[in-house]
Protein backbone atom coordinates (compact mmCIF):
# COMPACT_ATOMS: atom_id res chain seq x y z
CA UNK A 1 0.00 0.00 0.00
CA UNK A 2 1.46 3.76 -0.57
CA UNK A 3 -0.25 7.01 1.39
CA UNK A 4 -0.17 9.97 0.08
CA UNK A 5 1.49 12.09 3.26
CA UNK A 6 -0.34 14.59 5.25
CA UNK A 7 1.43 17.75 4.77
CA UNK A 8 -0.27 20.85 6.23
CA UNK A 9 -0.47 24.18 3.51
CA UNK A 10 0.86 21.72 0.69
CA UNK A 11 -1.31 18.66 0.34
CA UNK A 12 -5.06 20.47 0.32
CA UNK A 13 -7.95 18.82 -0.96
CA UNK A 14 -6.75 20.44 -4.66
CA UNK A 15 -3.07 18.46 -4.51
CA UNK A 16 -5.10 15.28 -3.43
CA UNK A 17 -7.24 15.52 -6.22
CA UNK A 18 -4.79 16.50 -8.78
CA UNK A 19 -2.18 13.57 -6.97
CA UNK A 20 -4.37 10.83 -6.66
CA UNK A 21 -5.82 11.34 -10.48
CA UNK A 22 -1.93 10.91 -11.73
CA UNK A 23 -2.52 7.43 -9.54
CA UNK A 24 -0.77 5.29 -7.63
CA UNK A 25 -1.73 6.39 -4.01
CA UNK A 26 -4.03 3.84 -2.23
CA UNK A 27 -4.76 6.08 0.63
CA UNK A 28 -4.69 9.85 1.77
CA UNK A 29 -4.07 11.35 5.20
CA UNK A 30 -5.80 15.02 5.88
CA UNK A 31 -3.74 17.59 7.31
CA UNK A 32 -4.45 17.79 10.78
CA UNK A 33 -7.45 19.15 13.05
CA UNK A 34 -5.50 20.83 15.58
CA UNK A 35 -7.68 19.69 18.62
CA UNK A 36 -7.45 21.52 21.56
CA UNK A 37 -10.21 21.77 24.19
CA UNK A 38 -13.38 21.64 22.39
CA UNK A 39 -15.19 19.84 20.18
CA UNK A 40 -15.01 21.27 16.69
CA UNK A 41 -18.08 22.23 14.46
CA UNK A 42 -18.48 20.78 11.59
CA UNK A 43 -17.19 23.52 9.20
CA UNK A 44 -13.59 22.40 10.84
CA UNK A 45 -13.21 19.07 9.47
CA UNK A 46 -15.00 20.21 6.31
CA UNK A 47 -12.40 22.67 5.75
CA UNK A 48 -9.52 20.72 6.03
CA UNK A 49 -11.45 17.82 4.57
CA UNK A 50 -13.87 18.82 2.17
CA UNK A 51 -14.12 15.36 0.38
CA UNK A 52 -16.30 14.30 3.90
CA UNK A 53 -18.90 15.74 1.54
CA UNK A 54 -18.16 13.77 -1.47
CA UNK A 55 -18.25 10.44 0.60
CA UNK A 56 -15.07 10.88 2.63
CA UNK A 57 -12.87 10.16 -0.84
CA UNK A 58 -11.46 11.75 -3.67
CA UNK A 59 -12.88 11.99 -7.05
CA UNK A 60 -10.27 9.44 -8.05
CA UNK A 61 -11.67 7.66 -5.56
CA UNK A 62 -8.91 7.26 -3.17
CA UNK A 63 -10.11 7.32 0.67
CA UNK A 64 -9.02 10.25 2.51
CA UNK A 65 -8.30 9.45 6.54
CA UNK A 66 -8.57 12.60 8.87
CA UNK A 67 -6.01 13.25 10.54
CA UNK A 68 -6.27 14.36 14.01
CA UNK A 69 -4.08 16.43 16.39
CA UNK A 70 -3.62 17.05 20.38
CA UNK A 71 -3.22 16.04 23.65
CA UNK A 72 -6.27 15.34 25.16
CA UNK A 73 -7.48 12.02 25.50
CA UNK A 74 -11.07 12.52 25.53
CA UNK A 75 -11.67 15.77 23.41
CA UNK A 76 -9.30 13.99 20.93
CA UNK A 77 -12.18 10.72 21.16
CA UNK A 78 -14.54 13.08 21.26
CA UNK A 79 -13.33 15.04 17.51
CA UNK A 80 -12.16 11.63 16.12
CA UNK A 81 -16.27 10.55 17.06
CA UNK A 82 -17.43 13.64 15.31
CA UNK A 83 -15.60 13.07 11.95
CA UNK A 84 -17.05 9.79 11.55
CA UNK A 85 -20.22 10.80 11.80
CA UNK A 86 -19.59 13.33 9.16
CA UNK A 87 -18.15 10.69 6.50
CA UNK A 88 -14.53 10.28 7.64
CA UNK A 89 -13.27 6.45 6.44
CA UNK A 90 -10.67 6.56 8.73
CA UNK A 91 -9.03 8.44 11.62
CA UNK A 92 -5.34 9.04 11.56
CA UNK A 93 -3.49 10.37 15.38
CA UNK A 94 -0.38 12.91 14.57
CA UNK A 95 2.13 12.07 17.10
CA UNK A 96 5.61 13.39 14.88
CA UNK A 97 4.46 17.32 14.60
CA UNK A 98 7.92 18.88 15.38
CA UNK A 99 6.71 22.38 15.24
CA UNK A 100 7.64 24.30 18.63
CA UNK A 101 3.88 26.16 19.28
CA UNK A 102 2.32 22.80 18.67
CA UNK A 103 4.80 20.92 20.92
CA UNK A 104 4.94 23.66 23.90
CA UNK A 105 0.57 23.32 24.21
CA UNK A 106 1.51 19.30 24.55
CA UNK A 107 0.65 18.27 20.84
CA UNK A 108 2.52 16.36 18.41
CA UNK A 109 6.16 14.94 18.70
CA UNK A 110 6.76 15.87 22.08
CA UNK A 111 3.89 13.29 23.34
CA UNK A 112 6.79 10.56 22.03
CA UNK A 113 8.16 11.08 25.34
CA UNK A 114 5.36 9.49 27.47
CA UNK A 115 3.86 6.13 25.74
CA UNK A 116 1.65 5.93 28.51
CA UNK A 117 -0.06 8.72 26.87
CA UNK A 118 0.05 7.87 23.28
CA UNK A 119 -1.42 4.78 24.75
CA UNK A 120 -4.27 6.48 26.19
CA UNK A 121 -5.01 8.77 23.66
CA UNK A 122 -5.16 5.93 21.38
CA UNK A 123 -7.10 3.61 23.21
CA UNK A 124 -9.69 6.90 24.04
CA UNK A 125 -10.35 7.32 20.24
CA UNK A 126 -10.21 3.23 19.58
CA UNK A 127 -13.33 3.13 22.13
CA UNK A 128 -15.17 6.52 20.47
CA UNK A 129 -14.60 5.17 16.95
CA UNK A 130 -17.10 2.33 15.39
CA UNK A 131 -15.30 -0.92 14.99
CA UNK A 132 -15.55 -0.90 11.30
CA UNK A 133 -13.69 2.31 11.06
CA UNK A 134 -10.15 2.06 11.16
CA UNK A 135 -7.93 4.29 13.87
CA UNK A 136 -4.25 4.58 12.70
CA UNK A 137 -1.40 6.68 14.20
CA UNK A 138 1.51 8.39 13.09
CA UNK A 139 4.70 9.13 14.69
CA UNK A 140 8.64 9.87 14.96
CA UNK A 141 11.46 7.69 16.19
CA UNK A 142 11.23 9.81 19.18
CA UNK A 143 11.71 13.05 20.42
CA UNK A 144 15.29 13.97 21.24
CA UNK A 145 16.32 10.25 21.02
CA UNK A 146 15.19 6.73 19.55
CA UNK A 147 15.35 4.66 22.35
CA UNK A 148 11.67 5.22 23.04
CA UNK A 149 10.61 4.29 19.78
CA UNK A 150 9.81 0.14 20.41
CA UNK A 151 8.14 1.25 23.45
CA UNK A 152 6.14 3.75 21.39
CA UNK A 153 5.12 1.71 19.01
CA UNK A 154 4.13 -0.76 21.33
CA UNK A 155 1.95 1.29 23.62
CA UNK A 156 0.29 2.83 20.07
CA UNK A 157 -0.16 -0.57 18.63
CA UNK A 158 -1.40 -2.26 21.96
CA UNK A 159 -4.00 0.59 22.62
CA UNK A 160 -5.90 -0.54 19.28
CA UNK A 161 -4.17 1.15 16.46
CA UNK A 162 -4.58 -0.73 13.30
CA UNK A 163 -1.87 0.86 11.57
CA UNK A 164 1.11 2.67 12.47
CA UNK A 165 3.40 4.93 10.36
CA UNK A 166 6.42 5.94 11.38
CA UNK A 167 8.53 8.53 9.76
CA UNK A 168 12.43 7.65 10.46
CA UNK A 169 13.47 10.24 12.37
CA UNK A 170 13.36 11.98 15.89
CA UNK A 171 12.13 15.66 16.11
CA UNK A 172 15.01 16.89 16.78
CA UNK A 173 16.47 15.64 13.56
CA UNK A 174 13.32 17.36 11.81
CA UNK A 175 13.87 17.42 8.23
CA UNK A 176 17.73 16.55 7.56
CA UNK A 177 18.59 13.40 5.97
CA UNK A 178 19.24 10.87 6.17
CA UNK A 179 15.85 8.98 7.29
CA UNK A 180 16.92 6.01 9.54
CA UNK A 181 14.66 3.27 7.50
CA UNK A 182 16.75 0.26 9.19
CA UNK A 183 15.28 1.92 12.66
CA UNK A 184 11.83 0.62 11.57
CA UNK A 185 12.68 -3.21 11.14
CA UNK A 186 12.78 -4.26 14.58
CA UNK A 187 9.58 -2.29 14.97
CA UNK A 188 7.71 -4.01 12.15
CA UNK A 189 9.20 -7.28 13.20
CA UNK A 190 7.64 -7.23 16.72
CA UNK A 191 4.48 -5.08 16.08
CA UNK A 192 1.47 -7.22 14.99
CA UNK A 193 0.05 -4.36 13.17
CA UNK A 194 1.51 -2.61 9.91
CA UNK A 195 4.03 -0.56 10.26
CA UNK A 196 3.90 2.30 6.92
CA UNK A 197 7.83 2.90 6.52
CA UNK A 198 8.12 7.07 5.55
CA UNK A 199 10.97 9.90 5.21
CA UNK A 200 12.71 10.52 1.80
CA UNK A 201 11.53 8.36 -0.37
CA UNK A 202 12.28 10.84 -3.66
CA UNK A 203 12.63 8.00 -6.83
CA UNK A 204 11.45 4.52 -7.18
CA UNK A 205 14.82 2.95 -6.62
CA UNK A 206 14.53 4.95 -3.26
CA UNK A 207 11.38 2.74 -2.59
CA UNK A 208 12.94 -0.43 -3.01
CA UNK A 209 15.37 0.53 -0.59
CA UNK A 210 13.45 1.67 2.04
CA UNK A 211 11.69 -1.35 1.97
CA UNK A 212 14.49 -3.40 1.63
CA UNK A 213 15.84 -1.79 4.82
CA UNK A 214 13.33 -1.76 6.83
CA UNK A 215 11.62 -4.19 5.91
CA UNK A 216 7.83 -2.51 5.80
CA UNK A 217 5.70 -3.42 2.73
CA UNK A 218 3.94 -0.07 2.66
CA UNK A 219 5.31 3.38 2.47
CA UNK A 220 3.78 6.82 2.55
CA UNK A 221 5.33 9.71 0.65
CA UNK A 222 5.04 13.56 0.99
CA UNK A 223 7.78 15.66 -0.66
CA UNK A 224 8.76 12.88 -3.24
CA UNK A 225 5.84 13.43 -4.96
CA UNK A 226 5.48 17.01 -5.06
CA UNK A 227 8.98 17.42 -6.41
CA UNK A 228 8.36 14.46 -8.56
CA UNK A 229 4.04 13.81 -9.33
CA UNK A 230 4.98 10.67 -11.53
CA UNK A 231 6.49 8.91 -8.50
CA UNK A 232 2.82 7.58 -7.37
CA UNK A 233 2.41 5.67 -10.72
CA UNK A 234 6.16 4.73 -11.18
CA UNK A 235 6.10 3.07 -7.54
CA UNK A 236 2.62 1.63 -8.64
CA UNK A 237 4.30 0.14 -12.03
CA UNK A 238 7.05 -1.43 -9.85
CA UNK A 239 4.48 -3.10 -7.98
CA UNK A 240 3.00 -4.12 -11.01
CA UNK A 241 -0.34 -4.49 -9.43
CA UNK A 242 -2.00 -1.89 -11.49
CA UNK A 243 -1.80 -2.18 -14.71
CA UNK A 244 -1.47 -0.63 -17.14
CA UNK A 245 0.00 2.42 -15.19
CA UNK A 246 3.13 4.39 -16.98
CA UNK A 247 6.69 3.41 -15.31
CA UNK A 248 8.57 6.53 -16.53
CA UNK A 249 8.60 9.90 -14.60
CA UNK A 250 6.74 12.99 -16.22
CA UNK A 251 8.58 15.44 -18.61
CA UNK A 252 8.34 18.75 -18.53
CA UNK A 253 6.41 19.71 -20.76
CA UNK A 254 3.48 17.30 -19.20
CA UNK A 255 4.77 18.81 -15.74
CA UNK A 256 3.88 22.31 -17.13
CA UNK A 257 0.48 21.33 -18.14
CA UNK A 258 -0.30 19.51 -14.67
CA UNK A 259 0.83 22.82 -13.15
CA UNK A 260 -2.14 24.37 -15.74
CA UNK A 261 -4.20 22.06 -14.29
CA UNK A 262 -3.22 23.01 -10.77
CA UNK A 263 -4.22 26.42 -11.50
CA UNK A 264 -7.48 26.30 -12.71
CA UNK A 265 -8.48 24.01 -9.43
CA UNK A 266 -7.41 26.22 -7.17
CA UNK A 267 -9.28 28.85 -8.57
CA UNK A 268 -11.45 27.45 -6.16
CA UNK A 269 -9.59 28.88 -3.64
CA UNK A 270 -10.84 32.60 -2.36
CA UNK A 271 -7.72 34.20 -2.44
CA UNK A 272 -5.62 35.11 -5.25
CA UNK A 273 -2.76 35.60 -3.01
CA UNK A 274 -3.13 32.60 -1.94
CA UNK A 275 -3.22 30.81 -5.45
CA UNK A 276 -0.32 32.80 -6.16
CA UNK A 277 1.36 31.26 -2.98
CA UNK A 278 0.45 27.65 -3.52
CA UNK A 279 1.68 27.89 -7.20
CA UNK A 280 5.14 29.46 -6.69
CA UNK A 281 5.36 26.66 -3.37
CA UNK A 282 4.66 23.64 -5.96
CA UNK A 283 7.23 25.24 -8.81
CA UNK A 284 9.54 25.55 -6.30
CA UNK A 285 9.37 22.16 -4.82
CA UNK A 286 9.58 20.41 -7.98
CA UNK A 287 12.95 22.16 -8.85
CA UNK A 288 14.53 19.04 -6.78
CA UNK A 289 13.64 16.65 -9.78
CA UNK A 290 13.04 19.55 -12.43
CA UNK A 291 15.99 21.86 -13.44
CA UNK A 292 13.85 23.92 -15.64
CA UNK A 293 11.53 24.93 -12.37
CA UNK A 294 14.00 26.36 -10.98
CA UNK A 295 14.82 28.61 -13.81
CA UNK A 296 11.23 29.18 -13.80
CA UNK A 297 10.80 30.06 -10.35
CA UNK A 298 13.38 32.44 -10.67
CA UNK A 299 11.06 34.13 -13.37
CA UNK A 300 7.69 33.76 -11.65
CA UNK A 301 9.35 34.56 -8.04
CA UNK A 302 7.82 38.46 -7.38
CA UNK A 303 4.69 37.70 -9.43
CA UNK A 304 1.46 37.85 -7.42
CA UNK A 305 -1.24 37.23 -9.58
CA UNK A 306 -1.74 33.82 -10.30
CA UNK A 307 -2.91 34.78 -13.86
CA UNK A 308 0.45 36.42 -14.53
CA UNK A 309 2.27 33.05 -12.90
CA UNK A 310 -0.22 30.63 -15.25
CA UNK A 311 0.49 32.95 -18.41
CA UNK A 312 4.55 32.16 -17.47
CA UNK A 313 3.43 28.75 -17.24
CA UNK A 314 1.79 28.57 -20.81
CA UNK A 315 4.30 30.80 -22.28
CA UNK A 316 6.94 28.35 -21.06
CA UNK A 317 4.95 25.12 -22.63
CA UNK A 318 4.63 26.95 -25.98
CA UNK A 319 8.53 27.38 -25.95
CA UNK A 320 9.18 24.00 -24.59
CA UNK A 321 6.62 22.52 -27.32
CA UNK A 322 8.60 24.47 -30.54
CA UNK A 323 11.58 23.16 -29.44
CA UNK A 324 11.06 19.88 -29.75
C1 LIG B 1 5.19 21.28 4.87
C2 LIG B 1 4.95 20.00 5.62
C3 LIG B 1 3.75 19.80 6.27
C4 LIG B 1 3.50 18.63 6.99
N1 LIG B 1 2.29 18.45 7.61
C5 LIG B 1 2.03 17.29 8.26
C6 LIG B 1 0.75 17.03 8.84
O1 LIG B 1 -0.19 17.85 8.78
N2 LIG B 1 0.59 15.84 9.49
C7 LIG B 1 1.58 14.91 9.59
O2 LIG B 1 1.39 13.86 10.20
N3 LIG B 1 2.78 15.12 9.02
C8 LIG B 1 3.02 16.26 8.34
N4 LIG B 1 4.23 16.43 7.74
C9 LIG B 1 5.21 15.33 7.72
C10 LIG B 1 5.02 14.46 6.45
O3 LIG B 1 3.77 13.80 6.49
C11 LIG B 1 6.14 13.40 6.35
O4 LIG B 1 6.14 12.64 7.53
C12 LIG B 1 7.51 14.04 6.15
O5 LIG B 1 7.47 15.06 5.18
C13 LIG B 1 8.56 12.99 5.73
O6 LIG B 1 8.16 12.31 4.59
P1 LIG B 1 8.71 12.70 3.12
O7 LIG B 1 10.21 12.64 3.18
O8 LIG B 1 8.10 11.68 2.20
O9 LIG B 1 8.25 14.11 2.83
C14 LIG B 1 4.50 17.62 7.03
C15 LIG B 1 5.70 17.81 6.37
C16 LIG B 1 5.95 18.99 5.66
C17 LIG B 1 7.27 19.14 4.96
Amino acid sequence: MVTLAPMEGVVDVYMRDILTRIGGFDLCVSEFVRVSQHLYPASVFHTLCPELKQGGKTAAGVPVHVQIMGGEAHVMAENAAFATELGAPGIDINFGCPAKTVNRHDAGATLLQWPERLHEIVSAVRRAVPDDIPVSAKMRLGFAEKNLAMENALAIAEAGAGKLTIHARTKMEGYRPPAHWEHLRPIAEQLNIPVVANGEIWTPEDYVLCREASGCDDVMIGRGVIARPSLGREIAHRRSIRAPMSGTAFNWSQILGILAEYHDLIEGMANPQRQAGRLKQWIKLLARSYEEAGVLFTCIRRLEDPQDILAEVVATKGRVLDAA
